[in-house]
Protein backbone atom coordinates (compact mmCIF):
# COMPACT_ATOMS: atom_id res chain seq x y z
CA UNK A 1 0.00 0.00 0.00
CA UNK A 2 1.95 3.53 -0.77
CA UNK A 3 1.19 6.42 1.50
CA UNK A 4 -1.04 8.08 -0.75
CA UNK A 5 -3.32 5.26 -1.21
CA UNK A 6 -3.30 5.04 2.41
CA UNK A 7 -4.14 8.75 3.15
CA UNK A 8 -6.75 8.61 0.62
CA UNK A 9 -9.11 5.61 1.99
CA UNK A 10 -8.14 7.60 5.50
CA UNK A 11 -10.17 10.51 4.04
CA UNK A 12 -12.66 9.17 2.18
CA UNK A 13 -13.83 7.55 4.97
CA UNK A 14 -13.31 8.42 8.83
CA UNK A 15 -12.38 5.75 11.67
CA UNK A 16 -11.12 2.68 10.76
CA UNK A 17 -13.29 -0.35 12.38
CA UNK A 18 -10.89 -3.65 13.29
CA UNK A 19 -12.37 -6.14 10.46
CA UNK A 20 -11.77 -9.79 10.44
CA UNK A 21 -10.20 -10.17 7.38
CA UNK A 22 -7.90 -13.72 7.02
CA UNK A 23 -9.84 -16.06 8.44
CA UNK A 24 -8.52 -18.99 11.28
CA UNK A 25 -8.09 -21.42 8.35
CA UNK A 26 -6.02 -19.42 6.10
CA UNK A 27 -3.61 -17.85 9.31
CA UNK A 28 -3.35 -21.70 10.01
CA UNK A 29 -2.55 -22.67 6.29
CA UNK A 30 0.31 -19.97 6.40
CA UNK A 31 2.16 -20.85 9.13
CA UNK A 32 2.31 -24.18 8.58
CA UNK A 33 3.03 -23.21 4.92
CA UNK A 34 6.12 -21.74 6.44
CA UNK A 35 6.83 -23.73 8.51
CA UNK A 36 6.88 -26.69 5.80
CA UNK A 37 8.63 -24.83 3.21
CA UNK A 38 11.72 -24.26 5.23
CA UNK A 39 11.47 -28.14 6.28
CA UNK A 40 11.39 -28.85 2.76
CA UNK A 41 14.51 -26.40 1.58
CA UNK A 42 16.57 -27.89 4.72
CA UNK A 43 15.74 -31.74 4.34
CA UNK A 44 16.60 -31.43 1.01
CA UNK A 45 19.67 -29.31 0.68
CA UNK A 46 20.84 -32.01 3.56
CA UNK A 47 19.39 -34.74 1.84
CA UNK A 48 17.15 -36.04 4.71
CA UNK A 49 14.84 -37.85 2.35
CA UNK A 50 12.24 -39.91 4.68
CA UNK A 51 11.73 -36.41 6.21
CA UNK A 52 11.68 -34.63 2.86
CA UNK A 53 8.79 -36.70 2.30
CA UNK A 54 6.74 -36.75 5.02
CA UNK A 55 7.32 -33.20 5.21
CA UNK A 56 6.51 -33.05 1.84
CA UNK A 57 3.00 -35.05 1.32
CA UNK A 58 1.98 -31.72 4.20
CA UNK A 59 2.98 -29.29 1.94
CA UNK A 60 0.71 -31.43 -0.70
CA UNK A 61 -2.31 -31.39 1.64
CA UNK A 62 -2.09 -27.77 2.74
CA UNK A 63 -1.87 -26.68 -1.18
CA UNK A 64 -4.72 -29.04 -1.98
CA UNK A 65 -6.28 -27.11 0.98
CA UNK A 66 -5.82 -23.71 0.04
CA UNK A 67 -6.92 -23.94 -3.64
CA UNK A 68 -10.47 -25.29 -2.00
CA UNK A 69 -9.76 -22.44 0.07
CA UNK A 70 -9.83 -19.82 -2.69
CA UNK A 71 -13.38 -20.42 -3.38
CA UNK A 72 -14.88 -21.54 0.02
CA UNK A 73 -12.85 -19.42 2.25
CA UNK A 74 -13.69 -15.89 3.97
CA UNK A 75 -14.10 -13.15 1.66
CA UNK A 76 -10.64 -11.65 1.40
CA UNK A 77 -9.06 -15.45 1.15
CA UNK A 78 -11.38 -16.31 -2.03
CA UNK A 79 -9.10 -15.51 -5.15
CA UNK A 80 -11.62 -13.77 -6.39
CA UNK A 81 -11.43 -11.38 -4.28
CA UNK A 82 -7.49 -10.71 -5.40
CA UNK A 83 -7.35 -11.92 -8.98
CA UNK A 84 -6.61 -8.15 -10.30
CA UNK A 85 -6.92 -6.51 -14.15
CA UNK A 86 -3.66 -4.71 -15.62
CA UNK A 87 -5.70 -1.54 -14.70
CA UNK A 88 -5.84 -2.21 -11.06
CA UNK A 89 -2.11 -2.95 -10.50
CA UNK A 90 -1.20 0.01 -12.58
CA UNK A 91 -3.47 2.21 -10.46
CA UNK A 92 -2.23 0.85 -7.37
CA UNK A 93 1.69 1.13 -8.47
CA UNK A 94 0.74 5.36 -8.85
CA UNK A 95 -0.67 4.97 -5.29
CA UNK A 96 -4.63 5.22 -7.04
CA UNK A 97 -5.31 2.13 -5.85
CA UNK A 98 -8.95 1.43 -5.21
CA UNK A 99 -9.86 1.39 -1.17
CA UNK A 100 -11.59 -2.21 -1.90
CA UNK A 101 -7.58 -3.36 -3.57
CA UNK A 102 -6.29 -2.44 0.00
CA UNK A 103 -7.92 -4.24 2.09
CA UNK A 104 -6.81 -8.11 1.70
CA UNK A 105 -4.16 -9.19 -0.63
CA UNK A 106 -3.17 -5.61 -2.69
CA UNK A 107 -2.72 -6.20 -6.95
CA UNK A 108 1.00 -6.70 -6.19
CA UNK A 109 0.80 -8.84 -3.46
CA UNK A 110 -1.65 -10.84 -5.42
CA UNK A 111 0.81 -11.40 -8.27
CA UNK A 112 3.19 -12.78 -5.72
CA UNK A 113 0.81 -15.11 -3.66
CA UNK A 114 0.17 -16.59 -7.21
CA UNK A 115 3.92 -16.91 -7.96
CA UNK A 116 4.12 -18.87 -4.60
CA UNK A 117 1.55 -21.14 -4.98
CA UNK A 118 2.15 -21.91 -8.10
CA UNK A 119 5.57 -22.54 -7.98
CA UNK A 120 5.64 -24.16 -5.09
CA UNK A 121 2.86 -27.17 -6.80
CA UNK A 122 5.37 -27.23 -9.33
CA UNK A 123 7.77 -28.44 -6.91
CA UNK A 124 5.48 -30.70 -5.02
CA UNK A 125 4.55 -31.86 -8.43
CA UNK A 126 7.97 -32.68 -9.91
CA UNK A 127 9.29 -33.95 -6.68
CA UNK A 128 6.38 -36.32 -6.84
CA UNK A 129 8.30 -37.78 -9.80
CA UNK A 130 11.89 -37.32 -9.17
CA UNK A 131 13.85 -39.72 -8.62
CA UNK A 132 17.80 -39.59 -7.24
CA UNK A 133 18.65 -43.18 -8.64
CA UNK A 134 19.69 -44.47 -5.27
CA UNK A 135 16.86 -44.92 -2.90
CA UNK A 136 14.41 -41.90 -3.01
CA UNK A 137 12.11 -42.01 -5.56
CA UNK A 138 8.66 -40.23 -5.59
CA UNK A 139 5.56 -41.95 -5.63
CA UNK A 140 3.99 -41.24 -8.62
CA UNK A 141 7.72 -42.42 -10.45
CA UNK A 142 6.46 -45.62 -11.21
CA UNK A 143 3.62 -44.33 -13.34
CA UNK A 144 5.54 -42.06 -15.88
CA UNK A 145 7.99 -42.49 -18.30
CA UNK A 146 11.91 -42.42 -17.47
CA UNK A 147 11.96 -39.21 -20.13
CA UNK A 148 9.60 -37.66 -17.48
CA UNK A 149 11.47 -38.45 -14.38
CA UNK A 150 14.42 -36.92 -15.65
CA UNK A 151 12.22 -33.74 -16.93
CA UNK A 152 11.04 -33.59 -13.23
CA UNK A 153 14.06 -34.58 -11.39
CA UNK A 154 16.17 -32.13 -13.16
CA UNK A 155 13.59 -29.02 -12.79
CA UNK A 156 12.98 -29.64 -9.22
CA UNK A 157 17.19 -29.99 -8.72
CA UNK A 158 18.45 -27.37 -11.26
CA UNK A 159 15.56 -24.67 -11.09
CA UNK A 160 12.42 -25.43 -8.64
CA UNK A 161 14.64 -25.27 -5.60
CA UNK A 162 16.15 -22.17 -6.38
CA UNK A 163 13.10 -20.24 -7.71
CA UNK A 164 11.39 -21.54 -4.44
CA UNK A 165 14.38 -20.42 -2.08
CA UNK A 166 14.54 -16.72 -4.05
CA UNK A 167 10.67 -16.60 -3.77
CA UNK A 168 10.51 -17.21 -0.47
CA UNK A 169 13.34 -14.89 0.72
CA UNK A 170 11.40 -12.23 -1.51
CA UNK A 171 8.62 -12.85 0.11
CA UNK A 172 9.90 -12.20 3.55
CA UNK A 173 11.56 -8.94 2.40
CA UNK A 174 8.91 -7.55 1.03
CA UNK A 175 6.69 -7.95 3.86
CA UNK A 176 10.12 -6.72 6.08
CA UNK A 177 9.83 -3.62 3.85
CA UNK A 178 6.76 -2.55 4.50
CA UNK A 179 6.73 -3.36 7.77
CA UNK A 180 9.70 -1.34 8.19
CA UNK A 181 10.68 1.09 5.64
CA UNK A 182 6.51 1.79 5.47
CA UNK A 183 5.26 0.96 8.74
CA UNK A 184 1.95 -1.05 7.51
CA UNK A 185 1.33 -3.65 10.11
CA UNK A 186 0.96 -6.71 7.75
CA UNK A 187 2.02 -9.13 10.04
CA UNK A 188 -0.25 -8.75 13.09
CA UNK A 189 -3.29 -9.42 10.72
CA UNK A 190 -1.72 -13.16 9.62
CA UNK A 191 -1.42 -13.53 13.28
CA UNK A 192 -5.01 -12.12 14.82
CA UNK A 193 -6.88 -11.64 11.63
CA UNK A 194 -7.91 -8.42 12.30
CA UNK A 195 -7.22 -5.31 10.62
CA UNK A 196 -8.17 -1.98 10.74
CA UNK A 197 -10.67 -0.93 7.74
CA UNK A 198 -12.07 2.71 7.18
CA UNK A 199 -15.93 1.92 7.42
CA UNK A 200 -16.80 3.02 3.69
CA UNK A 201 -19.59 1.68 1.75
CA UNK A 202 -19.19 -2.31 1.29
CA UNK A 203 -15.85 -2.01 2.21
CA UNK A 204 -16.14 -3.70 5.69
CA UNK A 205 -17.33 -6.95 4.72
CA UNK A 206 -15.46 -9.24 6.63
CA UNK A 207 -14.09 -12.91 6.15
CA UNK A 208 -16.72 -15.03 7.59
CA UNK A 209 -14.33 -16.81 10.69
CA UNK A 210 -17.52 -18.74 12.58
CA UNK A 211 -17.59 -22.25 14.02
CA UNK A 212 -19.23 -23.78 11.03
CA UNK A 213 -16.56 -21.88 8.41
CA UNK A 214 -14.05 -23.07 10.38
CA UNK A 215 -15.68 -26.80 10.65
CA UNK A 216 -15.82 -26.78 6.69
CA UNK A 217 -12.43 -26.03 6.72
CA UNK A 218 -11.48 -28.91 9.05
CA UNK A 219 -13.31 -31.45 7.18
CA UNK A 220 -11.96 -29.61 3.75
CA UNK A 221 -7.94 -30.36 5.33
CA UNK A 222 -9.28 -34.01 5.88
CA UNK A 223 -10.33 -34.32 2.67
CA UNK A 224 -6.84 -33.74 1.18
CA UNK A 225 -4.85 -35.03 3.70
CA UNK A 226 -6.63 -37.98 2.45
CA UNK A 227 -6.07 -37.22 -0.67
CA UNK A 228 -2.24 -37.44 -0.15
CA UNK A 229 -1.77 -39.67 2.09
CA UNK A 230 -3.56 -41.75 -0.82
CA UNK A 231 -0.82 -40.56 -3.13
CA UNK A 232 1.78 -41.39 -0.83
CA UNK A 233 0.60 -45.00 0.15
CA UNK A 234 1.30 -45.63 -3.88
CA UNK A 235 5.50 -45.55 -3.14
CA UNK A 236 6.72 -49.03 -3.36
C1 LIG B 1 8.78 -19.92 3.23
C2 LIG B 1 8.02 -19.26 4.01
C3 LIG B 1 6.70 -18.59 3.59
C4 LIG B 1 5.82 -18.92 2.61
C5 LIG B 1 5.92 -20.07 1.60
C6 LIG B 1 4.74 -17.97 2.65
C7 LIG B 1 3.63 -17.96 1.81
C8 LIG B 1 2.60 -17.05 1.86
C9 LIG B 1 1.38 -17.14 1.11
C10 LIG B 1 1.01 -18.27 0.14
C11 LIG B 1 0.61 -16.07 1.44
C12 LIG B 1 -0.79 -15.78 0.94
C13 LIG B 1 -1.75 -16.17 2.05
C14 LIG B 1 -3.07 -16.64 1.50
O1 LIG B 1 -3.87 -15.83 1.00
O2 LIG B 1 -3.29 -17.85 1.53
C15 LIG B 1 1.36 -15.25 2.36
C16 LIG B 1 0.95 -14.05 2.91
C17 LIG B 1 1.62 -13.39 3.91
N1 LIG B 1 2.80 -13.78 4.51
FE1 LIG B 1 3.88 -15.41 4.09
N2 LIG B 1 4.98 -17.06 3.67
C18 LIG B 1 6.18 -17.43 4.25
C19 LIG B 1 6.80 -16.81 5.31
C20 LIG B 1 6.35 -15.66 5.90
C21 LIG B 1 7.00 -15.01 7.03
C22 LIG B 1 8.29 -15.50 7.72
C23 LIG B 1 6.25 -13.90 7.31
C24 LIG B 1 6.47 -12.85 8.37
C25 LIG B 1 7.57 -12.21 8.53
C26 LIG B 1 5.15 -13.85 6.38
C27 LIG B 1 4.18 -12.89 6.35
C28 LIG B 1 3.11 -12.86 5.49
C29 LIG B 1 2.10 -11.81 5.50
C30 LIG B 1 2.09 -10.59 6.40
C31 LIG B 1 1.19 -12.13 4.50
C32 LIG B 1 -0.04 -11.30 4.09
C33 LIG B 1 0.42 -10.31 3.08
C34 LIG B 1 -0.73 -9.39 2.72
O3 LIG B 1 -1.20 -8.67 3.62
O4 LIG B 1 -1.13 -9.41 1.54
N3 LIG B 1 5.25 -14.95 5.53
N4 LIG B 1 2.56 -15.89 2.62
C1 LIG C 1 7.95 -27.29 -1.22
C2 LIG C 1 8.25 -28.36 -1.87
C3 LIG C 1 9.64 -28.87 -2.06
C4 LIG C 1 10.86 -28.25 -1.95
C5 LIG C 1 11.15 -26.79 -1.59
C6 LIG C 1 11.89 -29.22 -2.27
C7 LIG C 1 13.25 -29.00 -2.27
C8 LIG C 1 14.22 -29.93 -2.57
C9 LIG C 1 15.64 -29.71 -2.52
C10 LIG C 1 16.29 -28.40 -2.07
C11 LIG C 1 16.26 -30.85 -2.91
C12 LIG C 1 17.78 -31.12 -3.01
C13 LIG C 1 18.20 -30.91 -4.42
C14 LIG C 1 19.68 -31.10 -4.59
O1 LIG C 1 20.20 -32.15 -4.17
O2 LIG C 1 20.30 -30.20 -5.17
C15 LIG C 1 15.23 -31.82 -3.21
C16 LIG C 1 15.46 -33.11 -3.65
C17 LIG C 1 14.48 -34.07 -3.78
N1 LIG C 1 13.14 -33.91 -3.53
FE1 LIG C 1 12.21 -32.18 -3.02
N2 LIG C 1 11.27 -30.42 -2.55
C18 LIG C 1 9.91 -30.25 -2.41
C19 LIG C 1 8.93 -31.21 -2.55
C20 LIG C 1 9.18 -32.57 -2.76
C21 LIG C 1 8.18 -33.61 -2.75
C22 LIG C 1 6.68 -33.41 -2.45
C23 LIG C 1 8.81 -34.78 -3.02
C24 LIG C 1 8.26 -36.18 -3.13
C25 LIG C 1 7.22 -36.60 -2.44
C26 LIG C 1 10.22 -34.48 -3.24
C27 LIG C 1 11.17 -35.40 -3.59
C28 LIG C 1 12.51 -35.12 -3.77
C29 LIG C 1 13.49 -36.09 -4.21
C30 LIG C 1 13.25 -37.57 -4.61
C31 LIG C 1 14.73 -35.42 -4.22
C32 LIG C 1 16.09 -36.02 -4.59
C33 LIG C 1 16.43 -35.71 -6.01
C34 LIG C 1 17.86 -36.16 -6.32
O3 LIG C 1 18.74 -36.01 -5.46
O4 LIG C 1 18.05 -36.65 -7.44
N3 LIG C 1 10.41 -33.12 -3.05
N4 LIG C 1 13.99 -31.22 -2.99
Amino acid sequence: MTDSSVAALRAASGPAARTRVWDLPTRLFHWALAIAVFGMIGTGLNGAMEWHFRVGYSVLALLLFRLLWGFAGGRWSRFGSFVYGPGSLAAYLRGRAHPDHLIGHTPLGALSVFAVLIILALQVATGLMADDEISASGPLTRFVSGDIVSLATGWHKAQGKWIVIALASLHVVAVLFHVVVKRHRLVRPMVTGDKLVAPASGRMAPSRDDAASRWLALVLFALCAGVSWWISSLRV
